[in-house]
């Protein structure tokens, strides 16, 4: 059984963490955060993701997951640390490293040991040979004697998803110096997912590096595409969902990612495209194909809200309201909302607003008073309607999916509904007398 530090008891670090020791591992999570970690002892979790708090109590129960607000004292016979700390965008698109070095020099400074140092957070190519020459340098002024081994092992979790992500990956990256010590330590912390027949990809740190920046711009791109082709079919009156559904039905292109919406958003996306950018022009390396994707979906959102903007203006009205506030269903994380991006842009334009959304309420009231936006909430989402002259549907939420459509369109004020995740009937919108607006499906001809 192998003893495991995680440093940082964020999204990332407490699944990993709890998703480790269900592996079979012996998990001390760590944070500089006392609060955080007595909350944790307590079982109270500091995000929301579903099982995650039946994850963390049932291995704590077992012995095998515990936290600790003191790193000498986690790192104590650790066999791996693992580094799970932000790693955000900086004001010039770079991914801002400061809290990982930190990492990297408290592990230096407080272990006693030489414990193999895992790099789970997202960051640039290159950066695990940093890392092990900044922990080598206070290894020799600490006089150890010991040469540090970093591990690249980056994180594919999906948000709302996490701990199945984590329990039942499509792949683990084991990016490392071919050392075969390190290889099968490795090996040993997955060897349950990868006797379940995961795949694992054992290669070099700058090939894992990659792979992370790699898969989430070419999904980012993948988005960026579908929702280029749906401005189209929406000028030329073909159908994006057919054309996606025949898109996806080549098994080289495959079905997922290809829903067209209002842009992607989180935490990720968006960062990791443009850090990718500015790594490449560092290198020199022309990235254009990713580059596009990222400035086609900050245009795409701006279109959209124009879209909005000019029709509501044609028929005269201004009231709208908006079903969704998170950047995908399933959360109530704000970061990059295309839903919100709309809603500044509209509330810019002069349009009087009142929004609803499942999970992101307290973190949207936040927001709104911080920018001194007034933007009206409403608590329940068939009264965030009265007075509305247009909807907006700007989060894919089962409950806008499964909505009353004759109880939308007698408790607005007008008629026009904007349904920028494709997820209403239009034939049913239309039945009741609405207007329907999609992404890529025309129904109407303004
Ligand atoms: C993304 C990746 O999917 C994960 O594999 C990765 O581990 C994670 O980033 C990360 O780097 O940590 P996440 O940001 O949680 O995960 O969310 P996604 O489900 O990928 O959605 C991202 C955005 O794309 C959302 O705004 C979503 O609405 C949008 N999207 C997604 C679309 O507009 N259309 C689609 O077909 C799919």
């Amino acid at each position: 059984m192998k003893k495991i530090c995680v440093m940082g008891c964020g999204y990332v670090g407490l699944v990993s963490g709890a998703g480790l020791a269900q592996f079979g591992n012996y998990v001390t999570c760590f944070d500089i955060d006392k609060n955080r970690i007595e909350k944790l002892r307590n079982g109270i979790m500091p995000i929301y993701e579903p099982g995650l708090q039946e994850l963390v109590e049932e291995n704590s129960r077992a012995g095998r997951l515990d936290f600790a607000d003191d790193l000498s004292e986690a790192l104590n016979n650790c066999d791996a640390v693992f580094i799970a700390v932000q790693t955000p965008q900086d004001v010039d698109g770079n991914a801002n490293l400061e809290y990982l070095y930190k990492a990297a020099e408290d592990i230096a400074n407080s272990t006693a040991g030489n414990p193999v140092v895992v790099i789970k957070s997202t960051v640039p190519v290159g950066t695990a040979k940093e890392v092990a020459g900044r922990i080598n340098d206070k290894f020799e002024e600490r006089n150890l004697g010991y040469i540090a081994e970093v591990v690249s092992n980056p994180e594919f979790l999906i948000e709302g998803k996490a701990v199945k992500t984590f329990l039942e990956p499509d792949r683990i990256v084991i990016g490392c110096r071919q050392d075969e010590k390190v290889c099968t330590l490795m090996k040993d912390l997955y060897s349950k997912p990868a006797d379940e027949g995961r795949e694992l990809i054992v290669c070099s740190n700058e090939t894992a590096e990659t792979i992370k920046y790699a898969a989430n711009s070419f999904l980012a791109m993948k988005i960026s595409f579908i929702n280029q082709m749906a401005l189209l079919c929406g000028e030329t009156g073909a159908d994006i969902d057919t054309v996606a559904k025949a898109l996806g039905s080549d098994s080289r292109i495959n079905p997922r990612f290809l829903n067209p919406g209002p842009g992607y958003g989180g935490s990720c996306f968006p960062k990791d495209t443009k850090a990718l950018v500015r790594t490449a022009e560092k290198y020199g390396v022309d990235m254009s194909l990713v580059r596009e994707a990222d400035d086609s979906n900050e245009r795409h959102k701006e279109i959209l809200a124009g879209k909005i903007a000019a029709i509501m203006n044609k028929n005269g009205v201004s009231n709208l309201a908006v079903w969704g506030l998170s950047f995908k269903a399933g959360t109530g994380d704000l970061r990059n909302s295309p839903a919100i991006a709309m809603v500044k842009s509209l509330y810019a334009k002069g349009l009087h607003i009142k929004a609803y959304d499942p999970k992101a309420m307290k973190e949207a009231e936040h927001l709104f008073k911080n920018n001194n936006f007034n933007i009206e909430l409403s608590a329940d989402m068939y009264k965030t309607l009265e007075g509305a002259e247009a909807l907006l549907v700007a989060t894919e939420w089962e409950c806008f999916r499964e909505s009353d459509i004759s109880k939308v369109a007698s408790s607005m004020k007008g008629n026009l509904i904007f349904d920028y995740r494709n997820i209403l009937d239009p034939i049913r919108v239309k039945s009741e007398g609405m207007k329907y607006y999609g992404v890529g499906r025309r129904y109407e001809t303004d």
